[in-house]
């Protein structure tokens, strides 16, 4: 017997990977990131508003000293990018001479990312590397360096962990897949 449906307004979803297999995924990337970072003091940049649940479990396991900071873009409507990135709330902090790691949900299109990195690259840090849960590498647009990946999944819309259709299904600890 499989696992229950949900229903997010429209649609139905079903359970695609749990709490446990997410949690085994972070820990690996935590994992690099304690040996990459040993010694250093980097600045995460958390991607609002999808990043905040992967950023809680990610900067627990994170065992240096660290800056944590937020900044907000918004990309999709429904269930597809738009293909453009409205930035919401922009980072404040000096990332001159910083390592910045930019904490994200998912990279999907690449769209968020190749706005993002010019912008911060133009603040001269001293390195820039990108941290996120999911990536879905077959919609991918641009050529990117994605060095801390938890997991890679299918070119299908998820929701839970951090991630929504229209507003819900960020609270669900588990991922859930449009059936
Ligand atoms: P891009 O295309 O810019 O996408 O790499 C990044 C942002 O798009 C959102 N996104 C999703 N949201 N389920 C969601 O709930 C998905 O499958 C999905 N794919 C992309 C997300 O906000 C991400 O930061
Ligand atoms: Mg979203």
């Amino acid at each position: 017997m499989g696992q229950p449906l949900i229903t997010l307004h429209d649609k139905a979803f079903q359970p695609y990977l749990s709490a446990a297999e997410i949690a085994t995924a972070i820990d690996q990337v935590a994992l690099r990131l304690n040996a990459d970072y040993a010694g250093r003091q980097p600045l995460f940049v958390v991607v609002l508003t999808g990043g905040f649940m992967f950023a809680t479990d990610l900067l627990k396991r994170f065992t240096g000293n660290c800056e944590i900071v937020f900044i907000r873009v918004a990309s999709y409507e429904g269930t597809g990018s738009t293909g453009q990135v409205q930035e919401i709330m922009g980072l404040r902090e000096d990332v001159q001479g910083r390592d910045i790691i930019l904490v994200e949900d998912i990279v999907d299109t690449g769209t968020t990312l190749n706005h993002l990195l010019p912008t911060l690259q133009a603040n001269k840090p001293a390195s820039i590397e990108i941290a996120a849960m999911f990536f879905k590498p077959a919609s991918l647009r641009y050529q990117l360096d994605l060095k801390y990946i938890a997991l890679e999944i299918p070119n299908d819309f998820v929701v839970g962990y951090g991630l929504d259709y229209d507003g819900l299904g960020r609270n669900l600890p588990d991922v859930y897949v449009a059936v």
